[in-house]
């Protein structure tokens, strides 16, 4: 059995069409690296590469800007056997994912940051990007325009309004080996320098070898509640679908919102969110 599932944030979803065409892409495109005998890790890098470059999804080109009006990003990598890799607050590369697996296999480190973590991206070659759209500046400052302070109590409170997009997937492949990819712009109108939960090993990410995890969402309180760990170790006895469910409830009642998608080695998918909608897409096959 293989398989692959991947989201494309949860959230207010103002562009369903949008959503929908991007993430079955990057299931399809992930799910044929399955197909013709790729590993899970070639899989979900590949979906969430697409995801960064399509700028519907708030992840690559199309993040949402930081208070200041740039773009920082975080994005990270995790197998089932063990590796992890992550950049929080990455300026101007194209595919931060690329460059989280790149620490993964690379370094003896698990997470750069910021200035660093893009000079590491030009020692490797990777490719540079300015991934501000127009459209992420016009919501800034409408953002600015509501006369609300940008401390983040007030964002949170607004964050259930604007669109989502943090990316992520999670994938098994023929060696049972599972892999997770999450890539974000964070959220609108951060303060610079802020990291979130897609950075962050157990709580935007997480894989063991039963299952594994990406969340999406309002990164402080995934950070806090230890979503994608907590939620993959409940995979020991469960099915990812009852397991994410246990999750998302505890976030529910803590006013916590955010969304879930898992795979177990079996190849068994689940996905819940507390937030208005969510996107994803799957595909599992013998
Ligand atoms: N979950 C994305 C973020 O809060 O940065």
């Amino acid at each position: 059995m293989v398989g692959i599932i991947v989201h494309g944030g949860a959230g207010k979803i103002r562009n369903e069409e949008a959503h929908q065409k991007g993430t079955k892409l990057a299931a399809q495109e992930g799910y044929k690296v399955l197909k013709e005998g790729g590993n899970a890790l070639d899989a979900v890098i590949t979906a969430v590469k697409i995801m960064e470059d399509d700028p519907t999804f708030n992840a690559g080109i199309g993040s949402a800007l930081n208070l200041l009006g740039e773009v920082e990003m975080d994005a990270s990598v995790m197998l089932g056997s063990g590796g992890f890799g992550a950049v929080g607050a990455i300026k101007n590369v194209r595919h931060p994912v690329d460059i989280a697996r790149k620490v993964m296999e690379e370094t003896d480190h698990i997470l750069l940051v910021g200035e660093e973590a893009g000079r590491f991206a030009r020692l490797f070659d990777f490719e540079t990007c300015n991934p501000i759209t127009p459209e992420m500046e016009k919501r800034l400052q409408v953002l600015k325009e509501k006369g609300e302070s940008m401390h983040l109590k007030k964002i949170r409170k607004l964050l259930p309004l604007y669109e989502p997009g943090t990316v992520g997937a999670c994938a098994v492949d023929r060696n049972s080996e599972i892999a997770v990819a999450t890539s974000t712009g964070g959220i609108l109108g951060k303060l610079p320098g802020r990291v979130g939960d897609s950075a962050i090993i157990g709580a935007g990410t997480f894989a063991s070898k039963w299952g594994g995890v990406s969340v999406t969402g309002y990164g402080e309180g995934i950070i806090k509640l230890g979503v994608a760990w907590r939620t993959t170790e409940l995979m020991k006895k469960r099915k990812p679908d009852e397991a994410i469910r246990q999750l998302i409830e505890e976030g529910r009642k803590q006013n916590t919102y955010f969304g879930v998608i898992g795979i177990d080695k079996y190849g068994n998918v689940g996905f819940d969110y507390n937030t208005e909608s969510m996107s994803y897409a799957y595909i599992i096959k013998q």
